[in-house]
């Protein structure tokens, strides 16, 4: 198979990770006989000191003639003063909303290995955390108006929360689709108690509900969602929510499986062409010191292979390198606990290569 993937090595923390998974690709290439060409994309911080803005349209054109983009990460405190609609996270938004990928899958899956990693009790963890989160990444609060009028002093800023009943269909059926690969239970999720734009969301997953009779469909406010991760998380199967709810609520759930630096995630719209990003910052105090965790971009990277290349056996070897990884006691220094061999971010990416073989 030839596949051409963009590769946004970002900031902070971003080029050191981005690596990992990149060697990670190529030897997957090189074992099951497939070729990965890539073409690098400025994006962010980055692109901003080089080209005066976060995502030049020529770098979005090559992300959009690509047959998938994986992404490192973006930000960091050097832009934070820089006008809104030029910051690194702009590059970000436009990125994903130019690609079109309205769908966002964050897993929350705890790896045996690390239960001992999670904050939470372990009476909680041994009930079992394996869910999804299907977070709608185009729409809502992030994508409506922005402004700040007035002086300082007195100002008024104003951001627009607007979602159309389209725009929740598409993201509602992903949801009951995800679900019903998996235990057929779907939470939809929203603050329809104070917000119309969730009134309107709620009333379109239960229309949709009466196409998918074979999923239970229950509702949650945010608010209580956000609670109940930290309750019971083994409650949840699969959870669809609007772009800032699924922000948040994908930060907390992957604290509880231990560390944010583990957890892939996947971007899709329309076609197969995928954005493929770890769920976690670009870290800017840690850069350059190689002790990040890349799991989270090498587990984006199997997601790739998985989605958008149709790759499982691939994927699996990617995923069961990392169980190795694991299982042989290696710890980054997020997950690190006593008695285990800490290691590197480049060390990490070379023992899962090895692993791979
Ligand atoms: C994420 C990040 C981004 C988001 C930021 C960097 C714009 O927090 O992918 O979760 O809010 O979507
Ligand atoms: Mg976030």
């Amino acid at each position: 198979m030839n596949k051409n993937i963009a590769i946004i090595r970002g900031d902070g923390i971003g080029p050191e990770i981005t690596e990992q998974a990149l060697k990670v690709l190529d030897r997957i290439a090189s074992k099951y006989g497939h070729t990965f060409v890539y073409t690098d994309v400025d994006m962010g911080g980055c692109a901003i000191d080089k080209w005066g803005e976060p995502l030049p349209p020529e770098m979005l054109d090559k992300c959009l003639t690509a047959d998938s983009v994986l992404l490192g990460a973006v930000g960091g405190p050097k832009w934070n003063d820089v006008p809104a609609a030029m910051r690194p996270e702009k590059g970000l938004l436009k990125l994903r909303s130019g690609m079109g990928v309205y769908s966002n899958n964050r897993p929350a899956k705890i790896w045996p290995q690390l239960a001992g990693a999670s904050p939470l009790k372990k009476s909680i963890v041994d009930k079992g955390i394996d869910f999804i989160i299907v977070r709608e990444l185009i729409g809502g609060i992030y994508f409506g108006e922005h402004k700040t009028e007035g002086a300082e002093g007195s100002a008024v800023a104003t951001d627009i929360l607007k979602y159309s009943e389209e725009e929740i269909e598409r993201i509602g059926r992903i949801g009951f689709e995800t679900a019903r690969k998996r235990k057929k239970r779907l939470c939809s999720v929203e603050k329809s108690n104070v917000l119309d734009s969730s009134r309107l969301w709620k009333k379109v997953m239960h229309r949709l509900a009466g196409e998918y009779g074979d999923i239970e469909l229950s509702d949650m406010l945010v608010d209580n969602c956000a609670m109940q991760i930290v309750k019971d998380p083994s409650q949840f199967d699969v959870i669809v929510t609007e772009n800032m709810f699924g922000d948040i609520l994908s930060d907390e759930a992957s604290m509880i499986t231990g560390s944010i630096g583990m957890i892939p995630s996947s971007s899709l719209g329309a076609t197969s062409r995928g954005l493929y990003e770890p769920i976690h910052g670009s870290a800017p105090d840690i850069a350059g010191t190689d002790t990040a965790n890349p799991i989270g971009t090498i587990l984006s990277a199997a997601m790739m292979l998985r989605y958008s290349f149709d790759l499982p056996k691939e994927a699996d070897a990617v995923e069961n390198a990392v169980g190795a990884f694991l299982d042989a006691g290696y710890r980054t220094a997020d997950i690190m606990s006593e008695g285990m061999k800490r290691v590197g971010c480049s060390e990490c990416g070379r023992l899962i290569l090895e692993y791979i073989d």
